[in-house]
């Protein structure tokens, strides 16, 4: 096409290359690169920017003068999900909420969209726009029904022309709009397809002024890419007021949801639900549900808390050392590496004195995690003593911490979003590397620190087996 010009764009900087690129020469990403369209020239879109006071121009202020803002908000009928948004969904910000395919994205918003557009506590009930470019009409009604929701004020569009649906949004005035999702959303004034980095920004943008002008709520689907990133460019994170993951294991039935940005409130908050048959239903107590079927008492468990990128996520591992009836003992390892199991063995060995070498050694992390981190180093090593020696290490104890190869206990990182993490699952105790806790006291409510130099002072865990 005359005027269209392929390029490569940086999803996390966006930096543009003519070529591909493993490696970013801006900010050093790997593998960040995607392929999108530059406009014609005439064809492209004036610069949109985001106004806050709706589109106007902006006079210089002084500080003291501004006034303080009361954000008004809007039960979603879902505790959970208000206590992530920080006390509910508020008025004029904008949601990306986003989650693998099948999670249940669409279940929840259909099942808030609901609630929303039934809170008419000043009076006036809310209209709710439901804008799907992914399920025909039909479709969202089957599962509406499904869900048992009459959707009163609800109203549906299928569409995903960003000019008529930004028309159908004029002449409605709804006061809460949910995109999805903004993958499926093009505009005509672009050459490149649905779903390109360009495409997602314009549409993206294009929503955002009209929620900051015309004060509508705003919950826009993402879909996640292939490394469980938000699929298009990295800046539409920053554009919106809050992000917001769902996530789960695919074979279990609970769902959590996550804050990881919010404008609106604070970002440790977890919401826990689980999918039944008739939709999402809210967990009330997610320490239990997250843990539920946890073996009490038996030895070669042990919890730990992982950062999954910026998460905060509470796995149990699990070790079983048993005498071993071949010529060399067998090591299998599940949702940890098979190295680093070996090397942790080397160290209890050498540095404890423990003998392994007659034992077979089984691990295996609960829920198909993975536990790529060293943190879960410690964690490790005491359920493998704890199988070997036949102890229990309490179901109050959490153990987080790197080993070095001298038995040394080193720092984590994120060791504060790791421990309220585990405070609010109901853990009371928390083996912590000392380095952590040398230059800077950590407190933390509800949880009491016990924070070690090498891995022999973590084994004061160990309690003898009540029969
Ligand atoms: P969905 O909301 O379509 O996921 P997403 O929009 O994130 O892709 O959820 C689909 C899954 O949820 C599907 O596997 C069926 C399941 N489900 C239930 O178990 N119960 C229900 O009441 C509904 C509506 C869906
Ligand atoms: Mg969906």
């Amino acid at each position: 096409m005359k005027g269209v010009k392929t390029v490569y764009i940086c999803s996390e900087c966006e930096y543009t290359s003519p070529k591909w690129m493993g490696k970013c020469t801006a900010c050093g990403a790997w593998n960040s690169f995607v392929e999108d369209v530059i406009e014609n020239e005439t064809k492209a879109s004036a610069p949109k920017r985001i106004a806050m006071n709706g589109g106007g121009t902006n006079h210089t202020q002084k500080f003291e003068d501004l006034d303080l803002p009361s954000y008004m908000r809007s039960e979603t009928g879902l505790g959970e999900l208000d206590r992530v948004l920080g006390g509910g969904l508020v008025h004029g910000s904008v949601v990306l909420l986003s989650g693998e395919p099948g999670i249940g994205k669409s279940t929840l918003l259909m099942q808030i969209s609901d609630a929303l557009g039934n809170t008419d506590k000043g009076g006036k009930p809310r209209n709710v726009l439901y804008i799907s470019g992914e399920e025909s009409g039909g479709q969202l009604k089957l599962r509406a029904k499904r869900l048992g929701i009459g959707g009163k004020n609800l109203h549906v569009l299928t569409e995903t022309n960003i000019e008529n649906i930004l028309d159908e949004i004029a002449s409605l005035k709804p006061d809460v709009v949910i995109v999805d999702s903004i993958q499926t959303v093009y505009s005509d004034r672009m050459s490149s397809a649905p779903g390109s980095t360009t495409q997602i920004k314009e549409s993206a943008l294009s929503f955002i002024n009209l929620t900051k002008s015309a004060g509508i709520s705003m919950l826009l689907v993402g879909h996640v890419n292939k490394e469980g990133g938000i699929a298009g460019p990295k800046v539409l994170e920053h554009m919106v007021d809050a992000v917001l993951y769902f996530e789960g294991e695919r074979h279990q039935s609970y769902r959590i949801i996550r804050a990881i940005k919010n404008r609106f409130g604070s970002t440790n908050e977890i919401g826990v639900f689980e999918m039944t048959d008739k939709g999402l239903e809210e967990v009330e107590n997610p320490s239990e549900m997250l843990l539920a079927g946890r073996p009490k008492n038996v030895p070669g468990n042990c919890a730990v808390c992982t950062m999954e990128g910026t998460r905060p996520i509470i796995a149990e591992i699990q070790a079983l050392v048993a005498q071993t009836t071949f010529p060399a003992p067998r090591r299998a390892a599940n949702g940890i590496d098979y190295n680093r199991m070996c090397l942790i063995l080397a160290v209890l060995e050498k540095r404890l004195g423990l003998k392994f070498f007659q034992s077979d050694v089984y691990m295996n992390v609960i829920g198909g995690l993975r536990l790529d981190e060293p943190a879960s180093d410690v964690a490790v090593a005491l359920s493998m003593v704890s199988s070997l020696t036949d102890r229990i290490i309490p179901d109050d104890v959490i153990a987080i911490g790197e080993l070095g190869l001298s038995g040394e206990c080193r720092a984590v990182s994120n060791i504060e979003a790791r421990i309220h993490e585990a405070a609010r699952l109901g853990f009371t105790r928390a083996v912590i590397p000392y380095r952590n806790v040398e230059k800077r006291k950590i407190a933390v409510e509800g949880i009491e620190l016990i924070p070690i130099k090498g891995i022999y002072e973590a084994l004061s865990v160990l309690k003898k087996k009540e029969e």
